[in-house]
């Protein structure tokens, strides 16, 4: 089998991790793993396979020799230097918002478009979506497929995971603070994150909503191609660690009952559904961290319009929302396209 020279960028982050024991535990085909971080980080190693690999500092000439450039260091350096690998012939697989609306990046998850990869040639870059979209498009695809989706409404739970290493921190010296009574250190959010839930993701807009609301909304049209799908969201930030879970109230063209959805998504690619409210089973963040499957449960009718369904979808935002998904659309591009 043909391997790969692979660069994880941002390896020493929540994502950059999480790339590094995802293209281990799914075997991806890597010649040479190249791990890319700041200067600060010169001089640590990471684990891959049992090997220490020396961390090295992202520089313009990173990228001579590389094939797949696995990016999730911000979007500013995705920014500056997705362009930079491409043109070394490295295609770049994003993970930051830099390059997701663009028109020329297909925005890629592989159980709902996968065919859009092929459009990679035309910047040599494929954006990953947002954490929140994905897991929605998931679940949404294949009902979208048999009533088709005319609006969704979603409200966010999403995991402190989801800023970073340091939000993670965040919330784990918070909690502790509290319990000892210690004065509080509020650095990555904009208020206290422990016990508390905040409406605030990404930066406010001149349309009231913030960034990662828009992101729902635009990057889900993008994904299912279908302009006319109206979608309006509310994110929020929960002291969870990891797993980001949503309600989704979906208006559809044609009726879909609860029964028939949970079958269409029992067959669902990447889909497992959690719903037996009786045994208090649904999805949970707790179960869904370190899984790969997105889980949709709670499904009922919205009894207040006619073709309407309620549900919550849960998924491990640092997996399926990140660092699998990406590594799922290299493994098409190098079945299909290399
Ligand atoms: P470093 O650890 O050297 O700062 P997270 O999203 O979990 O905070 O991780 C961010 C990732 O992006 C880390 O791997 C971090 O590396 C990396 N990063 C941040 N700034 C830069 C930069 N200027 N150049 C290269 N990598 C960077």
């Amino acid at each position: 089998m043909k391997e790969y020279n692979v660069a994880v960028v941002g390896a020493t982050g929540a994502v950059g991790n999480e790339m590094i024991a995802t293209l281990e535990h799914r075997k991806f085909p890597v010649k040479k793993l190249t791990l890319l971080a700041s200067s600060r980080s010169v001089g640590k190693t990471l684990e891959y396979k049992g090997m220490d690999i020396d961390i090295e500092e992202l520089k313009e000439d990173s990228f001579k020799g590389i094939d797949i450039g696995l990016f999730s260091a911000g979007g500013s350096i995705s920014e500056k230097f997705a362009p930079i690998a491409a043109a070394s012939g490295c295609i770049v697989i994003d993970n930051t918002s830099a390059w997701r609306m663009d028109p020329d990046v297909p925005l890629v998850v592989p159980e709902v478009n996968e065919h859009a990869i092929k459009d990679y040639t035309k910047k040599g870059i494929i954006a990953n979506p947002n954490c929140s979209t994905i897991q929605m498009v998931v679940a949404l695809k294949p009902l979208h497929d048999a009533a088709k989706i005319k609006r969704i409404v979603v409200s966010t739970y999403q995991a402190v995971s989801g800023t970073g290493k340091k939000a993670i921190d965040e919330l784990e010296k918070q909690v502790l603070a509290i319990y000892n009574n210690k004065p509080l250190e509020t650095k990555v959010y904009a208020h206290q994150i422990a016990f508390n839930c905040l409406p605030h993701i990404d930066a406010f807009l001149e349309n009231d909503y913030t960034k990662e609301e828009m992101k729902m909304v635009n990057e889900t049209k993008k994904i299912l191609e279908d302009n006319n799908i109206q979608v309006t969201a509310t994110t929020v930030r929960v002291p969870v660690f990891y797993g980001h879970s949503e309600s989704v109230n979906v208006e559809f063209e044609k009726d879909l009952s609860p029964d028939a959805a949970r079958k269409i998504l029992k067959k669902a690619p990447g889909v497992k559904v959690v719903d037996n409210p009786s045994k208090k089973l649904y999805p949970l963040a707790i179960h869904a961290a370190g899984k790969d499957e997105t889980f949709v449960g709670r499904i009922r009718r919205d009894e207040s319009i006619p073709h309407g369904l309620n549900m919550w979808i849960v998924a491990d935002n640092i997996r399926k929302g990140a660092a699998l998904n990406a590594v799922q659309i290299a493994e098409v591009l190098i079945k299909k396209y290399l």
